[in-house]
């Protein structure tokens, strides 16, 4: 199935690719930061068409708007460009992000990053791989030390859950502090041991399902801001190599 997925991100990833930087036609969606564009629909048609001729049994959710079959024990969980504001600004930061859950445990992510022609994957208790490569979180053990990453969510000039907050201090505690625009692309930079940690408050579950498995094949951990267990439906997301989980969990949580 794994080859399937890989396969269909790609096919979705080269008309993103095709279409980027071109005169695209782009809507808002709740405020004028949350865009959808003609290209993140057509790519969605792309993968749910080839989920429903080889998996028509199989369960769909999707960023746009195509769900089928939410109850089925197989349920594909898809973004099909993450990271649209850098896509219709031209910033070649963005990705195609699936994964599948059977019985609500995630047993297959794939993440392509459309721009650099890579494509992360893993599948539950086989690793996780950077094309071919192995990848592993990283092995810093102070925050100190520690390249974060974060993002924000379209209705953050409400700021929920504190976000400004813990941005502040959790800059300061570390060496830096990152805002890519893809959260599947920051898990899958987490994965591969180039930042440390990543939290973010509000993403949905397309954002997260690919890239959590990703990073926990790797050896990360993601949780709650407390520490505690998280799915792909909570709305608190902390993820790093483990080694500063527990630095990170105290200062999120003294806000
Ligand atoms: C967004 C990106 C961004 C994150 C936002 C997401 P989209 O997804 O993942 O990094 O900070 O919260 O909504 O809208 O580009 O698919
Ligand atoms: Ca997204
Ligand atoms: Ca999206």
């Amino acid at each position: 199935m794994i080859e399937d997925i890989i396969y269909i991100s790609k096919k979705a990833g080269e008309i993103i690719r095709e279409a980027f930087g071109k005169n695209i036609f782009v809507e808002f969606k709740t405020n004028e930061s949350n865009l959808v564009t003609e290209v993140d629909k057509r790519s969605e048609q792309t993968i749910i068409e080839f989920i429903k001729k080889k998996y028509p049994q199989h369960g769909i959710l999707a960023e746009e708007g195509s769900g089928s079959n939410v109850d089925s024990d197989v349920v594909w969980v898809i973004d099909p460009l993450d990271g649209t504001t850098n896509y219709a600004h031209r910033l070649p930061i963005f990705s195609v992000s699936i994964g599948v859950q059977k019985n609500g445990e995630t047993i297959a992510g794939v993440v392509y990053d459309v721009m650099q022609d890579i494509i992360y994957s893993a599948e539950l208790n086989s690793g996780a791989y950077l094309n071919s490569k192995r990848m592993r979180v990283s092995e810093t053990s102070l925050l100190s030390r520690a390249l974060l990453v974060t993002g924000f969510p379209y209705h953050i000039a409400e700021n929920p859950e504190n976000a400004f907050k813990r941005f502040e201090v959790l800059t300061k505690a570390s060496r830096g502090m990152r805002r890519l625009g893809s959260a599947a692309i920051d898990f899958c930079y987490l994965a591969d041991g180039v930042f440390d940690g990543f939290w973010e408050v509000s993403l949905n579950p397309w954002d997260m399902c690919a890239g959590k498995l990703i990073v926990e094949e790797s050896g990360g951990l993601v949780t709650d801001f407390d520490g505690s267990p998280m799915t792909i439906y909570s709305k608190r997301m902390l993820a790093s190599n483990g080694k500063i989980h527990g630095q990170m969990v105290e200062l999120l949580m003294s806000q």
